[in-house]
């Protein structure tokens, strides 16, 4: 799988002359590496979807060897082109939670050439989150939010140009609208270059948000349904982006405002179908959009893989349903505190209109999703997993878990510092509140309106 990025990566990187001749060297090695898949996944799908997480890291060593064994034995003729430039190789690496755990070096430096890339996915609290990232980290050099500019600039210590964060507050959609896994990991690195301008090496720390699917995918409707199309997503893949053949629109017209639930779920090629899955996998090894080349389920079987893979080699995520221990792994992850403690929200719309929501309905969501909601359930399954062991190495962990986004001695000089209404929790919450003291100044005029009544009915008779 990583041999399939990789040399992807290579294949299709435009600065590099060589790259049409390694072309077909890269597509036949791509095409071994999605062949190794099918040997792991016999007929009637694979396995791998079953697997717990311990064993996953145990399928990955295997996985690796396998692959690399595959590789050496099936393109002797071509052995020596397969040798990756060293420069290349070398130049940028991902850093995953394991390789920050391993070593102290490993540790994110905000002064030196280390990089955290956000991947925002739609609908999961990411926008929240991304602000969080600017305007709330702890920091000896704090990110430049100007008044009414959308983009924070967010420096290294002691300097006026490198930036240490890849997001869409920060660089904007540099690699496309919410861009995905495989978009970024073929373009950030051009793009900080570009920005920079310098060519340097540097170390990626990925991270993400995940959210419970059936509740996302509510939220993407009723974000649709209010106008949002997202279509100015490129979804660039194998050095292309995906024919409208590949990728046709579920609506005609501008937008898809007004849709109904029932129409949303039944274009069968809505991107809110399993986005998180398709979001966080390696596309290539799919045929990127094309889903004609492949037979649907190992297509299917191959994507949740690889988003699994993926989400297990990025430095951190969390899950909008666990906000406080996504931010502790954060914290601990990162050595970067927030002064603001992240807001569970349980009554988000979608939750409220879940109720309101045909039982059939909702159960063709769950079949439609099913990529997402095994996704999610291995993603939480991590997340408890990375928690429980940031937990044993922290000897100060109750206090520190009791105390996440307290600001310390500063705290009153801090909070007046800082505008609360720029989170959008705040917002929501006094939506929230809003929306509440209307139903019950709704019910009171009720309740007034049968009292009355019931007077004026007694009434005529004194
Ligand atoms: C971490 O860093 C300290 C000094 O900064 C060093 O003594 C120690 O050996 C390092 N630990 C690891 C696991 O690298
Ligand atoms: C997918 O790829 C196949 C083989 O390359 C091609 O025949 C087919 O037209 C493609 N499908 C779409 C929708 O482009
Ligand atoms: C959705 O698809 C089903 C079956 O394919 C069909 O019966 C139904 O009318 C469709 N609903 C809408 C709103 O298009
Ligand atoms: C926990 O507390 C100790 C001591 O106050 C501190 O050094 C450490 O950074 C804290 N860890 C986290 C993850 O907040
Ligand atoms: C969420 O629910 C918990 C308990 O059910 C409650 O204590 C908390 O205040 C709620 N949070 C919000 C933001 O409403
Ligand atoms: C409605 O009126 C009854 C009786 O007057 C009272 O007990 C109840 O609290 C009222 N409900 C609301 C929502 O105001
Ligand atoms: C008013 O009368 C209706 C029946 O006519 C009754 O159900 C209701 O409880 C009464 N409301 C109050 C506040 O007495």
């Amino acid at each position: 799988m990583i041999f399939g990025y990789f040399f992807e990566k290579q294949c299709f990187n435009k600065r590099l002359p060589i790259g049409k001749l390694l072309l077909p060297v890269c597509l036949t090695i791509i095409l071994l590496s999605t062949l190794f898949v099918f040997y792991l996944c016999p007929e009637n799908g694979c396995a791998i979807s079953a697997l717990t997480v311990s064993q996953y890291s145990r399928y990955r060593t295997l996985s690796k060897f396998a692959s690399f064994k595959r590789l050496s034995t099936n393109s002797n003729q071509n052995q020596a082109n397969l040798t990756p430039n060293p420069t290349l190789a070398e130049r940028s690496k991902k850093l995953s939670f394991e390789d920050v755990l391993s070593d102290n070096s490993s540790v994110f430096d905000i002064k030196a050439n280390d990089v955290i890339v956000f991947l925002h996915i739609q609908k999961t609290g990411g926008t929240s989150f991304g602000r969080h990232l600017v305007k709330d980290l702890n920091l000896v050099n704090p990110c430049e939010c100007k008044k009414g500019r959308k983009r924070c600039k967010c420096l290294r210590p002691d300097s006026n140009a490198k930036l240490w964060l890849f997001s869409r507050y920060t660089t904007g959609w540099k690699c496309g609208l919410h861009a995905d896994w495989t978009e970024l990991t073929n373009c950030v690195d051009s793009v900080m270059d570009e920005s920079e301008k310098t060519v340097t090496k540097r170390r990626y720390f990925y991270i993400t948000l995940l959210r419970e699917p059936v509740a996302r995918f509510l939220s993407e409707f009723r974000h649709v349904q209010r106008g949002a199309t997202w279509k100015s997503s490129r979804h660039w893949c194998g050095g292309r982006t995906p024919t409208s053949k590949e990728l046709p629109p579920c609506y005609t017209g501008i937008d898809w405002r007004d849709v109904t639930l029932e129409e949303f779920i039944n274009c069968s090629h809505n991107l809110a179908v399993n986005r998180q899955t398709r979001m966080l996998a390696d596309l290539t090894l799919v045929d990127c959009y094309n889903t004609s080349i492949k037979a649907r389920k190992l297509r299917d079987s191959i994507l949740l893989q690889s988003a699994k893979y993926n989400l297990n080699k990025m430095a951190f995520f969390g899950c909008s349903e666990y906000q406080k221990i996504s931010q502790y792994l954060f914290e601990s992850t990162f050595k970067l505190h927030f002064m603001h403690p992240f807001i569970q929200l349980n009554e988000t719309h979608s939750s409220l209109m879940r109720d309101e929501i045909d039982e059939n309905l909702l159960e063709k969501i769950k079949k439609i999703n099913h990529l997402d909601i095994q996704f999610y359930e291995f993603a939480k399954q991590l997340l408890f997993e990375r928690f429980k062991l940031m937990k044993s190495r922290d000897s100060n962990f109750e206090y520190n878990f009791s105390h996440l986004g307290n600001l310390g001695p500063n705290e009153e000089r801090l909070l007046s510092q800082q505008n609360l209404e720029t989170f959008p929790e705040f917002r929501i919450l006094k939506k929230i509140e809003r929306q509440k003291k209307k139903l019950k100044a709704l019910k009171q005029k009720k309740n007034r309106s049968t009292l009355y009544q019931n007077k004026s009915n007694i009434e005529p008779a004194v």
